[in-house]
């Protein structure tokens, strides 16, 4: 048998790649054309081994074992722009495609929210949320820091993108774990809901203190594209949950959609950012 790659992924950056191709902007016959031919590259064959294996291990138990080991927070601790710097380093130069890096991406996310006259906590919010992805350099493979979000501990939707893989989760055969609800009660909360560990949720405990709740929504479920795209979960969520998810949706564009050719100018950029930073967020933060 042949070893498997923990990392299938050339860039991580590929899984956001495929959401484009999955969520496309518009729907044109160009996008139609260009997903086909996407479908039938390596970077695909790349994206499903991933989620294979995303969708294999995080099995309930895992999340556990992940939240009792980071939610120490005893790796690192660093102020926010030294968090954004590390992540930086997560560039990945076997991949000549990818034009942007971390850095640019969390910018371009930011710039775009700021020129639509959002809330500076908003703003705030799009240049942060991916920090979460240093555990990529803390060792972590991909498959336990991105990728599409979902929650353990019940039946998995059909919307998971490749939920076929499920199959091979041990919490497939666990009957306790396979019925619509699970372990949870009928529109409990997703506050009371345990989500596959991933960055979104690695970096909702480190700034939960700081942002306004909207912030911490769009931080913490960003990634669940199985509720906020497909509404697939609505049995779990609760009213307040709905109303919060009406940010997590405007979000998601800015997200997905901001990435423009022309690299923002990180370091004319810097003061504004230190100020928001500062404004919000003590001067470290315990990674
Ligand atoms: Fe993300
Ligand atoms: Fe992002």
């Amino acid at each position: 048998m042949s070893k498997i790659n923990p990392n299938p992924l050339k860039n991580i950056e590929d899984w956001e790649d495929d959401l484009l191709q999955r969520y496309p902007e518009k729907t044109s016959e160009k996008t139609k054309e260009a997903f086909r031919d996407y479908e039938n590259s390596d970077r695909a064959a790349g994206v499903r081994e991933f989620y294979k294996l995303n969708h294999q291990y995080q099995s309930y138990d895992f999340v556990v074992e992940k939240e009792k080991e980071f939610l120490q927070f005893n790796k690192r601790e660093m102020s926010l722009w030294d968090a954004v710097e590390f992540l930086n380093t997560l560039v990945d130069d076997s991949d000549p495609d990818i034009e942007l890096d971390q850095l640019q991406h969390l910018l371009q996310t930011s710039e775009n929210i700021r020129a639509d006259g959002h809330p500076d906590w908003f703003v705030l919010t799009g240049f942060l949320h991916d920090v979460g992805k240093v555990l990529c350099l803390f060792g972590e493979p991909q498959w336990a820091v991105v990728g599409d979000t979902f929650p353990v501990g019940c039946q998995y939707s059909d919307k998971i993108v490749h939920h076929e893989y499920f199959q091979l989760n041990p919490d497939y055969t666990n009957e306790q774990y396979q019925t619509p609800l699970g372990v949870y009660t009928q529109n409990c909360g997703l506050e009371n809901v345990k989500m596959s560990w991933g960055h979104d949720e690695y970096l909702y405990q480190i700034v939960k203190d700081y942002l306004p709740e909207e912030a911490l929504y769009m931080i913490r479920y960003h990634s669940f594209y199985a509720q906020h795209r497909e509404g697939a979960y609505d049995h779990l969520l609760n009213a307040h949950d709905q109303k919060m998810f009406a940010w997590v949706n405007k979000f998601n564009p800015y997200d997905l959609y901001s990435k423009a050719p022309v690299p923002p100018d990180s370091k004319a950029l810097r003061p504004y950012y230190e100020d928001l930073v500062a404004k919000y967020l003590p001067a470290t933060l315990h990674f």
